[in-house]
């Protein structure tokens, strides 16, 4: 049985990514900080481990990575966990450093983090690592420049590994938006009912799973799925 390891899975896009592949019978870890929403949004997936915790944490990195053991294989690894920075987001001039670095340590050196440990299993599988990107990482919206910048170095990190270890499948895969808790935040007061909900991306994050293209960057929206005419 497949396994994947998908980060951030208590809500949003994680946890549409969970329940899609637990559908098709995959053995999932994953995790969120809050333990009690991640057990919520676990409830009735048979073979989800859930394990609480913060990518940032390397104690929970460490945990996750023996959970991968236990599993005794890894074929998908789904770095979607993300931190958008304060909101409203500052530009650039005034944005508080230390803050950038939490953005950095989760949007950056988390995500790195675990494919150092998961490196090895996933190898062995010939797998695929998926690293949530974001439009941020590629256009130059202004009060985006923090966790814009930290998606950018994502897709430079996705892309260096795809050229060191060709065996490998490594996506930077860009969902569009999504109406989220992340998204409110980035908005913040602003009626965002109109955006799709992470439930709609899913085809698409399967099409790349199940036809393996080259390792790069994938927009959503390139790889939609069209509606079969009935
Ligand atoms: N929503 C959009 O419009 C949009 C657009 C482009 C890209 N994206 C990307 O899509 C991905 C998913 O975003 P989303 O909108 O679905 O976000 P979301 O609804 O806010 O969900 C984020 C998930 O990640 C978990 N999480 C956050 N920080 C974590 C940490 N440090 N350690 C472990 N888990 C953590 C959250 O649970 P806890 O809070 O309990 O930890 C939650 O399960 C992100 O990579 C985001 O950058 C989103």
């Amino acid at each position: 049985m497949p396994t994947a390891l998908i980060t951030g899975a208590s809500r949003g896009l994680g946890r549409a990514v969970a329940r899609a592949l637990a559908r098709r019978g995959w053995s999932l870890i994953v995790d969120a900080r809050r333990a009690a929403d991640l057990t919520d949004a676990m409830r009735g997936l048979a073979g989800a481990v859930a394990i609480p915790g913060d990518v940032t944490d390397p104690g929970h990195r460490a945990r996750l990575a023996e959970a991968a053991g236990r599993a005794g294989r890894l074929d998908l690894l789904v770095n979607n966990a993300s931190r958008l920075g304060p909101s409203p987001q500052p530009p650039l001039a005034s944005y508080p450093l230390g803050e950038l670095g939490r953005v950095y340590d989760t949007n950056v050196f988390a995500p790195l983090a675990l494919i150092q440990l998961l490196a090895a299993p996933l190898a062995a599988a010939a797998g695929a690592v998926v690293n949530v990107s974001s439009d941020a990482a590629t256009e130059a919206y202004p009060g985006w420049g923090g966790y814009g910048s930290a998606k950018a170095a994502l897709d430079q990190l996705t892309a260096v590994l795809a050229a060191e270890q060709p065996s490998l499948r490594w996506y930077a895969f860009d969902p569009g938006d999504m109406r989220t808790d992340m998204h409110q935040q980035a908005f913040p007061g602003e009626d965002i009912s109109d955006r799709p909900e992470p439930e709609a991306v899913i085809p698409a994050l399967l099409r790349l799973l199940d036809e393996r293209p080259p390792s790069g960057r994938y927009r959503a929206s390139d790889l939609a799925v069209p509606a079969v005419a009935s």
